[in-house]
């Protein structure tokens, strides 16, 4: 086999040895010797970010600083407010970024260990969607290229080297991504500070203030799960707000821990955006369910409530996203057993997120609007495939998750993962029993049936739209989450329950390439719970 270039060589140096490359046709390296080593003639960057990832040390909890890893950036192009930097953080800075913008971003490796950058929720060329075939070395340097075509909404880049995303996402290689457009400037949204990052993870500390990473096997097969809850990487989070309007994009960054949003004096939650999008209308939900990779944009108005007033935003007791045997344990012990795999916040216990605190009265505030912005309905007459959708099986193997029978090869796409570039498809997404066919019906249960959980699925590329539910089959819990979903916007990640069927309609338009589809439960991506489309 010729080796033509650096990013083939770094590609077949993360193959499985003496793989061929059968499925992966040659324009995929005809970009020259230079994918992410050069800067492309002819592409007149707007913005121009020099980025780095590398070791820190930051206060987290009081007493010492907490070793992470972070994002830093400098702007070298474009508006000044495209960078802005959240204090003593180890996230990195929030990007602001406009529709239309052509980003040209130069990312140096100064950690000690291989990473890359993903942008999830933006549509780029593959060659920038930071896929683990472009992972750098320590010491080594991706150049990313290309324009803001997505509409208004937050986005979330985090790192994404194929077995190591968990673990960095963990020690903080993750940051806030906004995008305006002139749809919604004509709107009269909150703001500038009216309009605030709610960036929700889940960690542990040992007692010197270092983070804790997957000490017990049920948490490297189902997921990290935290005891203390951060926002914006501070722990027990409290805003001073005016009485007013404020908009609030609550972003899932945690590894594997899903929350039911909710205020604690019954408010209803109003959404105005979904994932790297507004919604055609506000959305008035009891409880929202925000799983890992999801992000939502909340309205609130503190207009009426009196001054030194509090309001806290918390995660509501929930059941059914474990396997069955997990829910048992937990309430058989009442709590015990979770707690032992879990040190003290198992999975659907109900906790604080953040406070509110009204801190001064002011009289004037914007409405919330009737109607956000155009919506393009997706309808089965877009896609060319109604009757043969898309199969997205997920299973749990024994300490195996998988999707379509697999798990994640670089170099390897199955035939009905070959999609035209262009096209239109209906996604089926369910769960997979063991030993039946992906393609196919339901099983008898067995180990697959046992150990069916919830999985965040996100697709890369192109946001999808969620035709429906099918519910018939769900499983015990499900009534405690049942009406926290929005399912009417733009979405590139979807909480897919137990028993749970889900169709989607996800075109495929602007870029050839490989596009991933994974478990964003990060556990589950780094055990290779990933695959990827070829766009050709
Ligand atoms: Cu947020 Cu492929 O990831
Ligand atoms: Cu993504
Ligand atoms: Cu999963």
């Amino acid at each position: 086999m010729k080796i033509k270039n650096d990013a083939r060589r770094r590609f077949l140096r993360q193959s499985a040895a003496g793989m061929v490359m059968t499925a992966l046709p040659e324009w995929l390296w005809a970009y020259g010797g230079k994918i992410g080593s050069a800067v492309t003639p002819g592409f007149n960057a707007d913005v121009e970010l020099d980025f780095y990832a590398q070791q820190a040390y930051v206060p987290i909890l009081s007493g010492g600083l907490t070793a992470v890893q972070k994002f830093y950036a400098t702007r070298l192009k474009g508006p000044q407010q495209t960078l802005q930097q959240l204090p003593g953080n180890y996230l990195g800075p929030v990007l602001n970024f406009q529709k239309g913008q052509k980003v040209r971003v130069f990312f140096t490796n100064k950690l000690s260990e291989p990473t890359i950058i993903h942008w999830h929720g933006l549509h780029v060329p593959q060659a920038s969607d930071g896929h683990p075939m472009y992972t750098i070395a320590a010491g080594e340097r991706f150049i990313y290229e290309f324009e803001v075509l997505n509409r208004a909404g937050t986005s979330f880049y985090h790192s994404h080297a194929h077995g190591l995303t968990a673990e960095q996402v963990y020690r903080g290689l993750a940051g806030l991504i906004v995008v305006t457009d002139g749809e919604e400037n004509r709107l009269e949204l909150p703001r500038g500070e009216y309009d605030l990052p709610l960036v929700i993870q889940d960690r542990r500390f040992d007692v010197k203030n270092q983070l804790q990473y997957l000490q017990t096997m049920p948490e490297r097969m189902l997921g990290f799960l935290g005891d203390t809850i951060l926002v914006n990487g501070k722990p027990n989070a409290e805003f001073a707000v005016k009485s007013r309007a404020y908009r609030f994009r609550a972003v899932n960054g945690s590894n594997s821990r899903i929350y039911k949003l909710a205020w604690d004096d019954g408010t209803p939650l109003i959404a105005i955006g979904s994932d790297a999008g507004l919604l055609p209308n506000p959305v008035t939900k009891p409880y929202i369910m925000l799983s890992p990779g999801e992000r939502v944009d909340l309205w609130l108005d503190f207009s009426g409530r009196p001054l030194g007033s509090k309001l806290v935003l918390y995660s509501l007791a929930f059941s059914g996203v474990m396997p069955a045997m997990y829910d048992n344990m937990v309430n058989r012990s009442g709590g015990g057993m979770g707690m032992m795999m879990h040190h003290g916040l198992s999975h659907g216990s109900k906790f604080p997120i953040a406070t509110f605190k009204i801190t001064e009265m002011v009289t004037d505030s914007p409405k919330l609007p009737g109607k956000l912005v155009d919506f393009p309905h997706l309808t089965l007459s877009d896609v060319d495939n109604a009757e043969q959708p898309l199969p997205i099986a997920l299973a749990m193997q024994p300490m195996r998750p998988t999707l379509n029978g697999q798990t994640f090869a670089m170099d390897r796409v199955m035939d009905f993962e070959k999609v035209a570039l262009g096209s239109c498809k209906k996604i089926r997404i369910f769960h997979q029993h063991n030993g039946m066919g992906m393609m196919g019906g339901r099983g008898m249960g067995g180990m697959g049936g046992r150990m069916e959980m919830a999985h965040p699925i996100h697709l890369h590329g192109q946001q999808f739209q969620i035709l429906g539910r099918k519910t018939a089959a769900v499983h015990a819990g499900y009534e405690t989450v049942k009406d926290g979903f929005i399912d009417s916007g733009w979405k590139d990640t979807v909480l897919v329950m137990p028993g749970e069927e889900l169709e989607i309609i996800k075109p495929f338009q602007d870029y050839k390439g490989l596009y991933l589809y994974h478990c964003h439960n990060l556990e589950h991506e780094n055990l290779g719970m990933m695959r990827q489309f070829l766009i050709s």
